[in-house]
């Protein structure tokens, strides 16, 4: 379905009026033009923050192309707003794996200088098809399996190119994996199934960053939570924040909803599917739609049938019922509005300051896995100081000499 360019239009303005880092940042791009001349390719979710980002990029004088970073993730709304602004975008709602694949596809083909990916799937392509960097300066990644998939690539051969981690810098994960994760999952449960939390047991699987911001906000909202873990240090901080933490076989039969955060794949399968409760609630929120394994579901299921939109119903052959939530897709993207604003804020500042980062410095880094250069961080922390209402004291010179010395102890 093709968006609505007034829809979008209001839906852009709604974020950029509350992505004030980004913004900063936006207006000093456009006086310095830190892209003149160069091509960014990105694949991003496609929605009204990620456009937010592009025009900053497209302000700083990048030519700026974008690709969906799921299928089932884009707002066709802010794509009419980006394609009206010039930005070549390759992105529908709904749109079939194989078009998908063909939009990566295009932002190969466009040549570009900087790359920003969410999930490597184009620094994967581009290593599977080329032997040289040609103009790359280098790459950043938004996500934890992202991170993992370059950290994998760059043990199996040499990257081409340095990939910037910004999944790992401070003011992402912390806040956008645990805050926005966890406020954004809720929102595309609520908006799939309209059910209640309060009374039911929801089974968290991971106890990461984004594990952890869902499985606090179930609990606020009265959900009695399940953890599962296969790292002993996650599994006894779950305890230790007062979760109960069981193997997936044990939780399952208990389940109203299980959410999958994992990065890891089959996380519930067939095994769990063989004493799921009746009825229960399957989304994932991880980055692949291989958490919650639809092979074995369909394997097992005797009838298949769509109930509302985003939830399936998988029948099996004793009668219960299994609902699947947004093809098993990241169901704060597949059914909700992703992540909250002022969160995409910060990680989208920390994105425009990386891709900076790799048109000024990118040919001469070396060609490894890097973090965000630390003061990229600490410069999205104070500017998000004022607009999130915090306040800081200041250390006193006594303070500064008392941190600085040894000598001075009980
Ligand atoms: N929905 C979103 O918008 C969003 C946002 C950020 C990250 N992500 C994705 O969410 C996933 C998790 O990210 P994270 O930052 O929390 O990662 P993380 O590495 O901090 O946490 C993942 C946790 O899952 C655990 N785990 C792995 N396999 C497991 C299994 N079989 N059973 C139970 N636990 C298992 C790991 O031990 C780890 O503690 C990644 O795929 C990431 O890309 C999604």
């Amino acid at each position: 379905m093709p968006g609505d360019l007034e829809r979008g239009r209001q839906k852009v303005e709604w974020a950029r009026a509350h992505m004030p880092v980004l913004e900063g940042i936006r207006r000093r791009f456009e006086a310095a033009q830190p892209f003149g001349g160069l091509t960014i390719s990105a694949v991003l979710h496609v929605e009204s923050k990620t456009a937010a980002l592009a025009l900053a990029l497209q302000a700083g004088g990048a030519r700026v192309h974008l690709a969906a970073g799921n299928p089932l993730s884009t707002d066709d709304d802010a794509v009419a707003v980006l394609l009206e602004s010039g930005i070549a975008t390759h992105a529908v709602r709904g749109e079939s794996v194989a078009d998908f694949r063909e939009g990566i596809r295009a932002m190969l083909e466009a040549d570009p200088d900087v790359i920003i990916d969410d999930g490597a799937d184009l620094v994967a392509l581009i290593h599977t098809t080329r032997k040289d960097r040609g103009k790359i300066r280098g790459s950043t990644e938004e996500t934890t399996t992202g991170v993992t998939r370059l950290r994998a690539l760059a043990r199996s051969r040499h990257l081409l190119f340095p990939a910037i981690d910004v999944n790992d810098a401070e003011m992402k994960h912390l806040f956008d994996n645990r805050y926005g994760t966890g406020q954004s999952t809720l929102d595309g449960i609520f908006s799939a199934t309209n059910l209640l939390i309060a009374g039911r047991v929801c089974v968290v699987a991971g106890y990461g960053w984004c594990g952890k911001g869902v499985a606090s906000r179930l609990r606020g909202l009265g959900g009695e939570v399940i953890v599962t873990e296969v790292d002993p240090v996650k599994a006894i901080e779950a305890r230790l924040d007062g979760f109960r933490v069981t193997p997936m076989l044990d939780a399952a039969p208990q389940a109203d909803l299980i959410v999958t955060v994992t990065g890891n794949t089959s996380v519930v399968r067939a095994e769990h599917f063989k004493v799921l409760k009746d009825g229960c609630v399957l989304a994932n929120s991880g980055h692949f739609d291989v958490e919650v394994s639809r092979p074995d579901l369909e394997g097992l299921a005797v009838s298949h049938r769509t109930v509302r939109p985003s939830v399936e119903e998988y029948r099996f052959a004793d009668g219960r019922r299994a609902y699947l939530l947004g093809e098993g897709r990241l169901i704060n993207l597949a059914a909700g509005q992703g992540h909250p604003v002022e969160i995409m804020d910060l990680s989208f500042a920390l994105q425009a300051l990386s891709a900076e980062h790799l048109a000024k410095h990118g040919l001469t880094m070396e060609a490894r896995v890097q973090p965000v250069p630390p003061e990229l961080d600490r410069l999205v922390a104070e500017a998000a100081l004022a607009p999130l209402g915090v306040g800081l004291d200041h250390l006193t010179p006594e303070q500064v000499t008392y941190l600085g010395q040894w000598e001075e102890g009980s």
